[in-house]
C-alpha cells in the first residue's frame, strides 16, 4: 500500500514535471535557449534526450554514423559555464550534428562515409566545426552520407559506411516519412537526423543538390550558403569552385542560428572566404527573420519546373496555392520567364561541363586533403581506388564500381579542356539565370525542391529550401527560393514568412 501511494506520488510528480517541463520534440533553438534560462531544460538533458532519440530511431533510419563519447562531458561543461553566468550565444549547448565529411579533431572519425578513410587523423577541426565550438555548442555526432557509399554495418550494428562511389546509393538510408522512399542525398544523414529529432540542429554540405535536395525530401530547411560564406577547410572536398556547408534544422530561424555562427573569414579557405565575407551583414542574419519578408520582393518563377511531367496535381495545387499566398502577403510574382530557351538543353550542357571540371578539382581537392592528414590509411585517390579494389565485399565493387574515381584519376589538374568548361559554365551561368534576375530586378526565383540545384551550384549562388507539403503518399515536398551571391538577407526574409504563413513541417510517421 505504502509502495503504491509511493509510486502515485511519483506518477504525480512525473505528470508536474510534464506540464511545466521542456518539449523535447520540436525544440527550437530559441525555445532551447529559453528552457535552460528559465531552468526547465539543462544541456545533459538534451543531449540524453537526442542520444535516446538515436538509439531508438537509427537501427531503422540508419543516420547517424557515429555518436561523439564525449557529449555529455561537453554538455555537462555547458551546464557549468551557464552555472557560472556567462553570457552564452544562441547555440550555447546545443547538440549539433556534422556530416561526416566535416573534420573533427577529436574521437570522432571523418571519413565521408568511406572504409578508405577510418582511423585517419585530421590535423584540427574544419573551420566550421571550430566556430560551432567557440560558440559552445555540443558536437553530438557524424551524420551518414548517401554519396560515397556502399553500405554495411557498422560494428554498432545501426551505420553505414562504405566508400567508392559518386552515385547514389540509398540502401540502407531509409525516408523517415515513407521508408520505402529515398531520403535524397548526400546530406541525407543530417537531414533525416533534424526531421526525426535526434539533433537540435545539423549541417551538411552542397555541391550540386546535396543539401536542398535531401532538406526538401525530408520536411527540414536546408541553406545552401554562397560559396565562401562558409569555410571548407577541413571538409572532404568535392569541388573547391562550387563546394559550400550550410544548416540543415527543422525551421528557418534555427538554420539562421546555425548560419550566424558559421560564416566569416578563414585563413584556410582565404580566398573564398575572403572574397564572400563582405555579404555578411552587420549584426548577423537574425534580423531578416521577418513576418513582413514578402513585402516589396520580386519573384520569378521561370518555366520548366513546375510541371505536371515532374508533380502530381496535389502538389501542384499546393505550389500554386503558395504562389498566391507570396502574392497575397506583398511580393510582386513574375511568371513566364525563361532561365533558357530551352531549359533541360542546358541543364544537359550544364551537367556535362559541371562534371568535366568537376572530377578534375576532385582529384586535385581531394590529394590535398589526404595529405594534409597526420594519419591516413590513404594518401592519394589512386591510393582510395587501390583500397577500394582491395576491399571489394564492403566496397560492393560488383555492385557500384568506382568509375567516378577511376575517370577523375585520369585527369591532370585544370587544362585546357577544364578550363574551356569552367568558362562556359561561367557564361551560361551570367548569360542565363544572372542576367534573367538583373532584367526582371528579381529577389529571388522560386522552384520546387532542388530542381534549379544546377544553376545555383554552378555559379556559386545561395537557395534556401521550406517544407511545402506531402504529395499522395506521405513523402515530403519543399519550395526553394535562390538568389545573386550574397542575396541570403533577401532569401531568408522570404523564407521565414513563407514558413511562418504556411507552417507545413510535420514530424515524421515511418510509414512503411
Ligand atoms: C520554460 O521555457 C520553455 C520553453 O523553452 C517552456 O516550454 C516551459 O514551460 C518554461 N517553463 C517554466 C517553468 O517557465
Ligand atoms: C572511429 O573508428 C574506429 C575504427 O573503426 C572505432 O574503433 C571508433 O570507435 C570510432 N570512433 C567513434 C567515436 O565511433
Ligand atoms: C530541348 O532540348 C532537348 C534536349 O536537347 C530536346 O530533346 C528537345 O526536343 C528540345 N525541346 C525543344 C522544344 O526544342
Amino acid at each position: 500500500m505504502a509502495q503504491r501511494r509511493l509510486l502515485l506520488a511519483i506518477m504525480a510528480l512525473a505528470a508536474v514535471a510534464a506540464a511545466t517541463g521542456f518539449e523535447f520534440h520540436e525544440a527550437t533553438v530559441d525555445a532551447i535557449q529559453l528552457g535552460f534560462s528559465n531552468g526547465s531544460l539543462t544541456s545533459t538533458a538534451l543531449v540524453r534526450f537526442y542520444l535516446d532519440q538515436i538509439t531508438r530511431l537509427n537501427p531503422l533510419l540508419h543516420a547517424v554514423i557515429e555518436v561523439n563519447p564525449d557529449a555529455l562531458a561537453q554538455a555537462a561543461r555547458a551546464d557549468d559555464e551557464r552555472a557560472t553566468g556567462r553570457r552564452c550565444g544562441p547555440l550555447h549547448g546545443v547538440p549539433v550534428l556534422l556530416k561526416d565529411n566535416i573534420a573533427t579533431r577529436d574521437r570522432l572519425n571523418t571519413t565521408a562515409g568511406s572504409f578508405a578513410l577510418l582511423g585517419s587523423v585530421v590535423p584540427r577541426d574544419a573551420g566550421v566545426a571550430a566556430r560551432l565550438r567557440a560558440a559552445g555548442a555540443v558536437i553530438l555526432g557524424k551524420a551518414s552520407l548517401t554519396e560515397w557509399s556502399a553500405y554495411r554495418p557498422a560494428p554498432n550494428g545501426w551505420s553505414a559506411r562504405g566508400g567508392q562511389t559518386l552515385v547514389f546509393v540509398t540502401l540502407s538510408m531509409k525516408n523517415p516519412y515513407v521508408r520505402s522512399f529515398t531520403p535524397c542525398g548526400s546530406s541525407s544523414g543530417s537531414a533525416v537526423a533534424a526531421a526525426a529529432n535526434m539533433a537540435a540542429v545539423t549541417l551538411g554540405t552542397e555541391t550540386d543538390g546535396s543539401i536542398l535536395c535531401p532538406a526538401s525530401l525530408n520536411s527540414v530547411v536546408g541553406i545552401k550558403p554562397t560559396v565562401g560564406l562558409t569555410s571548407r577547410a577541413g571538409v572532404v572536398p568535392i569541388s573547391p569552385r562550387q563546394d559550400s556547408v550550410g544548416p540543415i534544422c527543422r525551421t528557418v530561424s534555427d538554420a539562421v542560428h546555425v548560419l550566424d555562427a558559421i560564416v566569416g573569414y578563414d585563413a584556410l579557405d582565404a580566398e573564398a572566404t575572403g572574397a564572400a565575407s563582405k555579404y555578411i551583414p552587420n549584426g548577423g542574419y537574425g534580423q531578416f527573420l521577418r513576418m513582413d519578408g514578402f513585402k516589396g520582393k520580386r519573384i520569378g518563377i521561370p518555366n520548366g519546373f513546375f510541371t505536371q511531367e515532374i508533380f502530381e496535381k496535389k502538389q501542384l495545387r499546393a505550389y500554386q496555392k503558395h504562389i498566391q499566398l507570396m502574392r497575397k502577403h506583398g511580393a510582386m510574382v513574375i511568371e513566364n520567364i525563361d532561365i533558357a530557351k530551352n531549359l533541360t538543353e542546358v541543364q544537359n550542357v550544364l551537367f556535362s561541363n559541371e562534371h568535366i571540371a568537376m572530377i578534375a578539382e576532385f582529384k586535385l581537392s581531394l590529394n590535398a586533403y589526404l595529405s594534409d592528414l597526420l594519419y591516413s590509411p590513404v594518401r592519394s585517390l589512386a591510393d582510395v581506388i587501390a583500397f577500394n579494389k582491395a576491399h571489394p565485399v564492403e566496397e560492393r565493387l560488383k555492385d557500384f564500381g568506382q568509375p567516378y574515381f577511376i575517370e577523375a584519376e585520369k585527369t591532370n589538374g585544370i587544362g585546357p579542356v577544364e578550363k574551356a568548361s569552367i568558362q562556359h559554365l561561367n557564361k551560361l551561368s551570367a548569360d542565363g539565370l544572372e542576367k534573367l534576375m538583373r532584367m526582371h530586378q528579381l529577389d529571388a526565383i522560386v522552384t520546387p525542391n532542388d530542381n534549379g540545384r544546377v544553376f545555383f551550384a554552378v555559379s556559386g549562388m545561395p537557395a534556401i529550401t521550406v517544407p511545402a507539403g506531402y504529395d499522395s503518399q506521405g513523402v515530403p515536398f519543399g519550395t526553394c527560393f535562390g538568389g545573386l551571391k550574397g542575396y541570403e538577407p533577401r532569401l531568408i526574409e522570404m523564407a521565414y514568412a513563407y514558413e511562418q504563413a504556411t507552417k507545413v513541417r510535420m514530424m515524421p510517421g515511418f510509414k512503411m
